[in-house]
């Protein structure tokens, strides 16, 4: 029998982390042959996480421009994926998440009658313009894919509300398969400056901030936040590994540089950065995937937005919503400095995201789509 050809299609940093022990998962199956396609949305920051999970793209988009506009990723993407399905003639296309890669990948299958199948689905905020633009992108993507994989029971009823039930597994998220490769006891960092990181006798805040949501205001607020909690907490360190986005790269400078126990560094390997947050004692961030990752490390987290599409770790008290105002902010983040009874409330591992074995799930689920095997258990947590 042919073997099926299945294509990983992803772009940006968290999509690579996600799909990579996919990928791998795939190549080891002797029914499938697996393609890598991306896009490079990102560019520097996609191609460190290609590194650390040694993979080597069949194809590659490289689209990116310095601040990419919504519409110029969308084209480029679409007009460059004709080439890469007329070529590499997949059977499956998957996408990952909610980018804007995310999106065209999906569109591009469908225009080429390529069947989809969407890891990470089911996600919702149900506020169109926040995740701006990716609550839109998970919508439109449901409504092209045939096969969903949900990290979560919840995902999957989200989807239930929308009608879709058809073709829907729940297998946990591939993040926590990826986090089970990285994180070790024994790690050393390849930066020096984390291994000289006063992990014993200072509180580690371990910071990341780049939703485009975000820009403008609420971006200005939670970076004088973070200077505020800085300077008022002698026993702090502040670490933030700054996103390459030139947005967030100023705001970032603007408020936080030259403040003695704020370290702004740049963005950090998969690797570096899963072993950071296994060691820090809080993370204050807007990430989907920290929110996540967190949670499996023992690790309690501020979210500094207004929603999350991920209630699962908040209904497990790991996890509490700040907002994205001054006060809330300060407040919350001293809280846990400051009252250990509060942090110690919190700071307990939990695994609403996965098993480790998210990305067996998803393959069984190919498999078992092309009549190549039995239907896989869901994930439970
Ligand atoms: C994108 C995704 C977002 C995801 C985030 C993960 C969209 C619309 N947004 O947002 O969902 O949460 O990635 O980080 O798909 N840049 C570089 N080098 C890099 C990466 C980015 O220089 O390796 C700079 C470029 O100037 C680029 C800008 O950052 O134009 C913004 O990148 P872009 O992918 O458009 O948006 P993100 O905010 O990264
Ligand atoms: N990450 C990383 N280096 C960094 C910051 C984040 O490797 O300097 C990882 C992080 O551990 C998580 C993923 O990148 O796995 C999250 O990506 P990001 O926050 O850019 O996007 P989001 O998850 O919000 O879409």
């Amino acid at each position: 029998m042919e073997k099926l050809r299945i294509m990983s299609v992803f772009g940006t940093r968290p999509e690579a982390i996600k799909m990579a022990p996919l990928v791998k998962e795939l190549a080891g199956r002797e029914e499938i042959e697996s393609i890598c396609c991306v896009t490079a949305q990102h560019r520097e920051m996609l191609d460190s996480v290609l590194e650390v999970f040694d993979l080597k793209p069949d194809w590659d988009l490289d689209i990116m421009t310095p601040r990419q506009t919504l519409s110029t990723i969308t084209s480029k993407c679409l007009t460059g994926m004709d080439e890469a399905i007329d070529t590499l003639k997949p059977d499956m296309i998957l996408v990952h998440g909610d980018t804007s890669t995310t999106f065209a990948g999906a569109l591009s299958a469908f225009y080429h009658q390529v069947p989809v199948g969407h890891v990470e689905a089911g996600l919702r905020t149900w506020d169109k313009y926040s995740p701006y633009p990716e609550e839109m992108n998970r919508k439109l993507v449901t409504a092209i894919a045939d096969l969903y994989f949900c990290p979560t029971e919840n995902n999957r009823e989200n989807l239930r509300r929308e009608a879709v039930t058809e073709g829907v597994f729940v297998t946990g998220n591939t993040v926590i398969d990826a986090l089970k490769t990285t994180v070790r006891k024994d790690y050393v960092f390849a930066a020096e400056e984390l291994n000289r990181l006063p992990y014993d006798t200072k509180k580690i805040l371990l910071v990341t901030c780049h939703r485009r949501e975000n820009y403008g205001q609420p971006m200005e607020d939670i970076m004088s936040a973070l200077a505020e909690i800085a300077r008022t907490h002698e026993d702090v360190e502040l670490v933030y590994p700054v996103h390459l986005s030139p947005v967030v790269q100023e705001c970032a400078k603007k408020h936080l540089a030259d403040i003695p126990n704020v370290h702004l560094i740049p963005p950090l390997a998969a690797d570096e950065m899963h072993n950071l947050m296994a060691r820090c004692y809080l993370v204050l961030t807007d990430s989907g995937g920290l929110q996540e990752e967190a949670p499996a490390l023992g690790k309690p987290v501020l979210v500094m937005r207004r929603e999350t599409e991920r209630p699962e770790a908040v209904t497990a008290g790991t996890v509490k919503l700040a907002g994205v105002k001054y006060d809330d902010i300060v407040g919350m983040a001293h809280e846990l400095i400051a009252d250990p009874a509060a942090y110690a409330a919190m700071a307990h591992a939990v695994n609403p995201y996965g098993d480790g074995c998210a990305c067996r799930r998803i393959a069984d689920a190919i498999l078992w789509h092309f009549g190549r095997g039995g239907r896989p258990e869901d994930f439970h947590p």
